[in-house]
C-alpha cells in the first residue's frame, strides 16, 4: 500500500513524464520544420521513451494497489528554435526531471518506503543517461559552430537512433 503522500507525488511524476513526451513531440515537429529529419527522429524516439517512463510509474501505482490520478498536461513552449536551442531546452528539462526524481527519492526515504526507494533507482540511473545524451549533442553543435556541413553530419548520426528496449 502506498502512502497518500507518495501516491500523490508519483501521480504528479506520471504527469511530468507525459509532459516530457509532449515537449519532445513538439521538438520533433520543430526539427522537421528546420529540415532536420535526423533530429526529428531523435526527438520522436525520446517522446516514446518518456511515454515508457510514464508507463513505469503508472504500472507501479497499480502494482502497489494505489489509485492513478491523471492530471492535465500543459502546453509545451516550443517555437522559433535552432537545433542548439532545442537541445539546450531538452537538457534544462532533463535537469528539472532529475530534480523531481531526487525529491521523490527523498520522500520515499523519509516515509521509509523501501519498495518505492528501490523502484526509483532505475530512474536515478536513467537521468544520468538522459542528461549525458542531451549534453553530447550540445557539445557537438557547439563544436561545429553553425557550420552547415557539420549540422548535416550530426543530423545523419541522429537519424540512426533506435528505440532502447530498456526505456
Ligand atoms: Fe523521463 Fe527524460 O526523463
Amino acid at each position: 500500500m502506498l502512502s497518500e503522500k507518495i501516491q500523490t507525488a508519483i501521480n504528479q511524476q506520471i504527469n511530468e513524464e507525459i509532459f516530457s513526451a509532449y515537449i519532445y513531440l513538439a521538438m520533433a515537429a520543430e526539427a522537421d520544420r528546420l529540415g532536420l529529419p535526423g533530429f526529428s527522429n531523435w526527438f520522436k524516439l525520446q517522446y516514446q521513451e518518456e511515454l515508457g517512463h510514464a508507463d513505469r510509474f503508472f504500472n507501479y501505482v497499480l502494482e502497489r494497489n494505489g489509485e492513478v490520478d491523471l492530471l492535465p498536461i500543459q502546453k509545451p513552449e516550443i517555437g522559433g528554435e535552432s537545433a542548439l536551442s532545442l537541445f539546450e531546452k531538452a537538457l534544462a528539462h532533463e535537469r528539472h526531471i532529475t530534480g523531481c526524481i531526487s525529491n521523490l527519492k527523498d520522500l520515499a526515504m523519509s516515509e521509509s518506503d523501501h519498495a518505492t526507494d528501490v523502484f526509483l533507482e532505475w530512474f536515478v540511473n536513467e537521468q544520468v543517461e538522459e542528461e549525458a545524451n542531451a549534453q553530447l549533442v550540445i557539445d557537438q553543435l557547439r563544436l561545429i559552430d553553425g557550420n552547415p556541413n557539420g549540422l548535416f553530419m550530426i543530423d545523419r548520426e541522429l537519424a540512426n537512433r533506435t528505440i532502447s528496449s530498456e526505456a
